[in-house]
């Protein structure tokens, strides 16, 4: 059996109820934005690039209301050994990143993002996506606050991309990792029933529908999480900046294979050029993928994903022993299209395309030979981010 995952309307009532005990009051406003996997378009945004991810159902709810005086009370039902699951925020100098749990960061970096007064406040976090799993658990925190404090103050009038950039920028700031645009952006603008491609560059959408009801995503959590993380991402895209100079380009997106023969004839960095040749094939898999979506070719679509996990393993190194076994593992299954390691890497999920008549045989397979122990989820595409209502009020 794949996770159960609750629907938002037993999710918000678990929120409430959670707020109620621990504040003593009602909440009156109500948000939530989603998690994301991506499907093919790994390591490209950040090269203005194109990628293209769903938004998931599994979400990041918020409830909560205005709190008058300068100082917000949040409180989050994720328990951790080693950090507190409330903190208490001064609005007049949220930007002091010295206090408070290493979660309330992300909401300090979105206060200090937003476009807009944005007033104190009480305030539940509550959420189905896996913390650090690879599924954008960060940009649906970041999303979810930037809706609730649109909800709670004064409407905004900033532009659905120029919010995506300030949960951006809360990330750089405030998390201390360059990560591109596609999370956020996707946890914004997600549709049911479709895929987004979308142009990192231009900032522009492309909705694609998965709609054929023999087709299914499947997530496979590998439950890892590599240490190096931080410090391989951010190398990663330092990589990729210097092949950009070196070709006298503005980024990868503009570059092409001809341009990894300039490299090498200059003898550039071998990791440089391994980089760049993963960045502006992956950038091509994903146009070609796009296309062959749309045209139900299901079969090429998962050729390019397995395509896609090599690079990302042999020219980008940021896979890893499990989710290279986890590949594997699915791909061995008749019915199985196509499956890749998803996300920035080093452990976190794998996403899987394939008919419906064979998730159970996938996952019986990866749980009989998989060495750790795995989570799945079968996920359809999902709304972004949202407000939702009480239905009582
Ligand atoms: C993380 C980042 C994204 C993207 C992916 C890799 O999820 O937040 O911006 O770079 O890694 O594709």
């Amino acid at each position: 059996m794949s996770e159960k995952i609750p629907n938002v309307a037993a999710l918000l009532e678990e929120t409430k109820t959670i707020f109620r005990n621990h504040f003593n009051e009602e909440p009156l406003q109500f948000v939530y934005a989603p998690g994301r996997v991506n499907l093919i378009g790994e390591h490209t945004d950040y090269n203005g690039g194109f990628v293209m991810p769903m938004a998931l159902p599994l979400i990041t709810i918020i409830v909560g209301k205005k709190n008058n005086g300068s100082k917000s009370y949040v409180y989050t039902s994720a328990s951790t050994v080693d950090t507190s699951q409330e903190a208490i925020l001064d609005m007049e100098h949220i930007t002091d990143k010295s206090t408070g749990p290493k979660w309330s960061l992300y909401v300090r970096g979105v206060i200090a993002n937003y476009i807009g007064t944005a007033p104190a406040f009480k305030a539940v976090i509550h959420s189905t996506v896996p913390i650090g799993g690879g599924l954008a658990s960060s940009a649906a925190l970041e999303v979810a606050v930037y809706y609730f404090l649109d909800e709670i103050g004064e409407p905004s009038k900033a532009t659905v991309v120029n919010r995506a950039l300030a949960c951006q920028q809360a990330e750089h700031e405030y998390a201390g990792v360059p990560c591109g645009i596609m999370d956020q952006f996707v946890s914004f603008m997600g549709k049911t029933r479709q895929a987004l491609l979308i142009d990192c560059q231009k900032m522009t959408v492309d909705y694609i529908p998965l709609t054929d009801p023999r087709i299914v995503v499947l997530i496979t959590n590998s439950n890892v999480k590599h240490e190096l993380t931080g410090g391989e991402y951010s190398t990663r895209r330092k990589q990729c900046e210097e092949a950009a100079q070196l070709l006298k380009r503005v980024s990868l997106r503009e570059a092409t294979t001809h341009d990894l023969d300039y490299l090498k004839s200059i003898n550039a960095n071998e990791e440089v050029i391994k980089r760049a040749k993963h960045v502006i094939s992956e950038n091509r898999r994903t146009k070609e993928g796009a296309e062959m979506l749309k045209q139900g070719n299901y079969m090429g679509f998962g050729r390019l994903m397995a395509e896609s996990h090599n690079s990302l393993r042999d020219d980008y190194n940021v896979s890893c022993s499990e989710l290279d076994d986890l590949v594997e593992l699915a791909m061995e299954v008749e019915g199985v299209l196509g499956s890749r390691m998803t996300g920035a890497g080093f452990g976190g999920c794998t996403v899987t395309l394939l008919f419906s008549n064979a998730v159970e045989k996938v996952m019986d397979n990866i749980r009989r030979k998989y060495k750790g122990v795995p989570t799945f989820y079968i996920c359809e595409p999902s709304e972004g981010a949202a407000k939702l209502c009480d239905c009582r009020i």
